[in-house]
């Protein structure tokens, strides 16, 4: 099959990228012009760990394009990696898709019974592929099967590893309404070499399946918010240590079982919800609901800490430090991480001036300027400057040097840091205040 994608965002980049490092040719097109124009000079808009290095290595099987009409004329398979941002109650707008669709039907009219297979990427309500998407293309005059096939084929990737994950997926999922998809299946069985297994449902069930698993993810992370606030408010007993128990029984397994703070970033949120809109009318109570009253509850964990912190030390100045403002390590997202939210709430409950360090982000950000967050450009001048400092997300680089120090108060939210290597005061989430 020849390939293109429409939509070189923070997905669909590294996605074109990955299949041109599995040898096909890709036709990449974007409305955004300013996003051509750097891949044109082989520069990356994304610091996603690999995207630059494969946009030089395999630059040859990249084509960019800012033709729809090429772009249909040379692929069959066009996979669509376009935004689908959450709307007021929760639903995905399939609005940028629709768009993508509408213009696509002209330039697949003219080409004609080659059953161009248009793959939606993107995370879309459940319905949308059958009962929105193929209905347009068929108003365009277009033959179901014939002209065209609208397949669904979510991928479940992290920001920070995005093609690390595409390259050792657990399974390639795939949504098809027509029996005869192998076209799909047997193009990713030779991307993965044959290594890969593969779910095949009809749309609606890949439409429902996607949002679930994530919707599970954010169930096992605030069962672990659970168990770390159990031990928070019980004396001499460690969270992780239970924790990391649980999870060495096979049926339950250790991903997410963990400490830290609540679930954030531009997935696992967003899919829950959606998921509790969609479960509307069908489901007696709605555990995706549950799940995310719960972990809107998180920071104010973090909040209590902080005050017993600061009345059990007798801290008179404060001096506050934010590490990490990003979701987790390796992403530039900002908007409703664990630190967008603590930040807001010291904001409201301290009034007061913070420092904040993230390698990840640009001072330029908005988001810094807004806030009057003072941002710190070297790692030793934050640490410094602080006597309480806040890890909101795993890096090795500031639990290597931050120990150094003897006279911090330390806030390890993912229990990262051991106590015996280091004279400054260590609290840990999930684990009392003695
Ligand atoms: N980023 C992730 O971590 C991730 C993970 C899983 C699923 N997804 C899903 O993938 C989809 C894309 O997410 P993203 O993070 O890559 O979005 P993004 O906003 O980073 O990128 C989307 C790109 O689509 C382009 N675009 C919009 N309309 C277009 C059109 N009509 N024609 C051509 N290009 C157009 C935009 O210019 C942009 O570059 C979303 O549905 C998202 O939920 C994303």
């Amino acid at each position: 099959m020849k390939s293109s994608v429409i939509g070189l965002g923070k997905l669909g980049l590294p996605f074109a990228l990955f299949l041109a490092s599995r040898g096909q040719k890709v036709i990449c097109f974007d409305k955004n012009k300013k996003i051509l124009d750097l891949l044109l000079k082989k520069r990356s808009p994304y610091i996603e760990p690999k995207t630059l290095k494969y946009l030089r290595e395999y630059n040859k099987k990249i084509f960019v394009t800012k033709d729809l009409n090429q772009l249909v004329y040379g692929s069959n398979l066009t996979h669509l990696v376009l935004p689908t941002p959450s709307l007021k109650n929760n639903s995905f707008s399939n609005k940028y898709l629709i768009e993508c669709l509408e213009e696509l039907s002209v330039a697949l009219l003219k080409k004609r019974n080659t059953q161009h297979i248009i793959n939606i990427t993107s995370t879309v309500m459940p319905g949308s592929c059958k009962n929105i998407f193929t209905k347009i293309m068929e108003s365009k005059n277009l033959k179901n099967n014939k002209d065209f096939l609208i397949t669904y084929n979510p991928h479940f990737i992290a920001q920070g590893t995005t093609i690390y994950n595409l390259e050792n997926p657990d399974f390639i999922l795939i949504g098809s309404d027509n029996k005869k998809s192998e076209k799909l299946t047997s193009y990713y069985k030779k991307i993965y070499n044959n290594k890969v297994k593969i779910s095949l449902l009809n749309t609606m069930e890949a439409e429902i399946a996607k949002i679930a698993i994530n919707s599970y993810i954010t169930t096992k992370i605030t069962f672990s918010n659970f168990i770390s606030e159990i031990c928070q408010n019980t004396k001499n007993v460690d969270a992780s240590s239970i924790l990391n128990t649980i999870g060495k029984d096979h049926r339950i397994g250790n991903s997410y079982l963990g400490v830290g703070t609540k679930y954030s970033g531009p997935c696992f949120p967003r899919d829950n919800k959606a998921l509790h809109y969609f479960i509307k009318g069908k489901t007696k109570n709605s555990l995706p609901n549950f799940i995310d009253k719960i972990n809107n509850e998180q920071t104010k964990r973090l909040l209590e800490m902080l005050k017993e912190i600061i009345k059990k030390e007798k801290i008179k100045k404060l001096a506050i430090g934010v590490y990490g403002l990003t979701y987790k390590d390796k992403t530039s997202i900002i908007k409703d991480s664990q630190s967008y939210d603590l930040i807001k709430s010291l904001r409201f409950n301290y009034r007061e001036t913070f420092n904040v360090y993230d390698e990840n982000v640009k001072p330029s950000q908005k988001y810094l300027k807004n806030k009057k967050l003072i941002y710190f450009k070297n790692l030793r001048d934050f640490i410094q400057s602080n006597k309480i400092i806040f890890l909101m997300y795993a890096n090795q680089k500031i639990e290597r040097e931050i120990i150094k120090y003897k006279d911090k108060i330390i806030i390890d939210c993912w229990d990262r840091i051991e106590e015996k290597k280091t004279n400054s005061k260590i609290f840990k989430l999930g684990k009392k205040i003695l």
